[in-house]
C-alpha cells in the first residue's frame, strides 16, 4: 500500500527562505529560530516552471516605440496625504501593501478611505472584525460613500467570487496574514500561504485593473510572515509609524513604482478618525511667548514639502564620569560628530557635558539641513541664552565647522517666511539669492562662530 509523501519544506518566517532542512540560523536574513516547517504542494506549481505560462496566453515582445499609453491614468482620493504619499495619485491594477504595527491605526485609515472616497465602489474585506464591529467604526468616522462594501471572509477563492458580483474599483484586505487559499496547504499566517495570497491578489489586481490594498501587520518578533516577503511583489510598500503614546501618525512609501519615495503625510488620530494634517509646522513648532535656551526651529524638506520642526537640547554637567549622549528623532552618530566639530573647531568645551537631543512630534529627521540647528539649539543650551522668536535655521554643517548649503532653499525660506519667522540662517555658499526678493532677513554664514556672534553677539 502506497502512501502519499507529503512534501514539506523549512521556511524562514522573517524573509521567506526555505531550506530542506531546518537551521537555527537563516543563511539570509541572520535571524535565530525563524524556521518553521510548511507543507509544499507534491506538484510543483506549474507557474513556477519557466517554460510554461500559468495562462496560456502567449505575448510577443513589442518594439518599445509600438507601445503606447505611457502617461499613467491616477486616481486622485479623498485623502490628499495619501495621494500625495501615492506620488500623486492611486494607480489602477497596482498593488499597495500598507504596514505597520498593531494599533497604530492601519484598519482606521483604510476604512476612511474605504468611506470617504467619491463614486467609487468599494470592497473592504476583514478576516479580523465582525461586520458589527466595522459598522461601529465606520460610524464613528463618518460614512460619506454610499457604496462601500464590507465582507469578512478569509478564503480567497470567495473573496474572489464575491468580487466577481460586485465589481469594486478598489478592494481593501485587512489583513494579509489572515487570508487563506486551498492551493497552499500551510497554515494561515505562514510565509508560504502570505506569499500565495498576495500572488493572487496581484493577479486579480493586474487582471481587473483593480487597485488592491493589502493591510500587513509587522511584529517585532518575527513569529508572522512579515510583510518583507511581499515587498518585491507590491508595486507601493507604504509604511504607517508613530508612537504610541503621541496622537500624530506618519506616512511613508519605503518603495514605489509610480512615485518617489520621499514623500511623507502626517495625520493626527482623534475620537473621530485620523485627521489629515496638512500643515505640519503648526504641530512641530511650540508658540511660546518667552523665548527659552536651547530650542531652536530647522526648515526642513520632508519630499517636495517644507516644513518647520523644533529641535530641543539640553546640556548639563556629566552627573557620572563618562557624559552621556541621547538624541531621539536624530542620528546619534551624526550628533556625535556635530558635537566633535564644535569642540574641535570651534573650541566650545562639550567633551564634560552630557547632551541630550529631541525632535518635535516623534519625527525622525533625515534632512541635513537640520544639522545647524541641531548646533545652536545645543550652543543656546550651553550658554543658557535663548535664541529669540522668529529666527530658523537651514543649512548643513561640515566637519570643519563650515556652513554648507542645502537643497531647495528658496522653498525653504519662502516656507519660513510664509509662517512669519523673521531671520533665517543659511549658507554663504549658496548663489543667486537676493535680500531684495525677501521680506525675511537672510543670514549668510560660512562658519559656525558667525551664526554663533549673529545669535548672541
Ligand atoms: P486600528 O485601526 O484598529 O489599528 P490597526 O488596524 O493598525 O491595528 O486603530 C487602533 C487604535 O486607534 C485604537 O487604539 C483606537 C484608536 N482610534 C481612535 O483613537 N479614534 C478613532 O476614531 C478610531 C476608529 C480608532
Ligand atoms: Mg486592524
Amino acid at each position: 500500500m502506497a502512501v502519499a509523501k507529503v512534501k514539506t519544506q523549512y521556511f524562514c518566517q522573517n524573509c521567506g527562505t526555505s531550506s530542506p532542512k531546518w537551521v537555527g540560523k537563516c543563511t539570509s536574513c541572520g535571524e535565530w529560530n525563524t524556521y518553521v516547517e510548511e507543507i509544499v504542494k507534491k506538484n510543483d506549481d506549474p507557474r513556477s516552471s519557466p517554460f510554461s505560462r500559468s495562462n496560456g496566453r502567449a505575448v510577443k515582445p513589442l518594439n518599445l516605440n509600438e507601445i503606447t499609453g505611457g502617461e499613467e491614468r491616477r486616481i486622485p482620493l479623498y485623502d490628499k496625504e495619501l495621494t500625495r504619499v501615492l506620488g500623486g495619485g492611486l494607480v489602477p491594477g497596482s498593488l499597495v501593501l500598507f504596514g505597520g504595527e498593531p494599533g497604530i491605526g492601519k484598519s482606521t485609515l483604510m476604512l476612511q478611505l474605504a468611506t470617504n472616497v467619491k463614486n467609487m465602489r468599494v470592497l473592504y474585506v476583514s478576516g479580523e472584525e465582525s461586520e458589527q464591529q466595522i459598522r461601529m467604526r465606520a460610524e464613528r468616522i463618518g460614512i460619506k460613500n454610499q457604496d462601500c462594501f464590507i465582507l469578512t471572509e478569509t478564503n480567497t477563492a470567495n473573496i474572489f467570487q464575491q468580487a466577481a458580483i460586485i465589481e469594486p474599483q478598489l478592494m481593501i484586505i485587512d489583513s494579509i496574514q489572515t487570508l487563506h487559499t486551498a492551493s497552499v496547504e500551510s497554515s494561515p499566517g505562514s510565509v508560504s500561504q502570505v506569499r500565495e495570497c498576495a500572488g493572487e491578489m496581484l493577479r486579480y489586481a493586474k487582471e481587473n485593473e483593480v487597485p488592491v490594498f493589502l493591510i500587513g501587520h509587522i511584529t517585532k518578533d518575527g513569529s508572522i510572515a512579515g510583510p518583507k516577503v511581499l515587498e518585491h511583489m507590491v508595486d507601493t510598500v507604504l509604511q504607517f509609524e508613530g508612537d504610541r503614546n503621541h496622537v500624530y501618525r506618519l506616512l511613508r512609501t519605503t518603495k514605489n513604482r509610480f512615485g518617489s519615495t520621499n514623500e511623507l503625510g502626517i495625520y493626527e488620530m482623534q475620537g473621530s478618525g485620523l485627521r489629515e494634517v496638512s500643515n505640519p509646522s503648526e504641530i512641530l513648532v511650540t508658540s511660546r511667548d518667552e523665548a527659552v535656551s536651547g530650542v531652536s526651529i530647522a526648515v526642513l524638506m520632508e519630499g517636495l514639502r517644507p516644513m518647520l520642526i523644533e529641535t530641543q537640547a539640553l546640556v548639563s554637567s556629566a552627573a557620572y564620569g563618562t557624559p552621556q549622549r541621547s538624541a531621539t528623532g536624530f542620528d546619534l552618530r551624526r550628533l556625535g560628530m556635530l558635537l566633535a566639530v564644535l569642540e574641535k573647531r570651534c573650541g566650545f568645551r562639550l567633551g564634560v557635558k552630557d547632551v541630550f537631543l529631541n525632535i518635535a512630534g516623534g519625527l525622525k529627521v533625515e534632512d541635513p539641513g537640520i544639522d545647524l540647528a541641531v548646533v545652536c539649539a545645543v550652543l543656546s543650551s550651553n550658554a543658557d541664552m535663548p535664541i529669540a522668536n522668529g529666527v530658523c535655521f537651514a543649512a548643513e554643517v561640515g566637519l570643519s565647522g563650515e556652513i554648507r548649503p542645502v537643497t531647495r532653499i528658496e522653498q525653504r525660506i519662502s516656507e519660513a517666511e510664509k509662517l512669519g519667522f523673521k531671520e533665517i540662517y543659511i549658507s554663504k555658499f549658496h548663489k543667486g539669492l537676493k535680500q531684495d526678493n525677501y521680506a525675511i532677513r537672510l543670514r549668510m554664514c560660512g562658519k559656525i562662530e558667525e551664526v554663533f556672534s549673529g545669535l548672541f553677539g
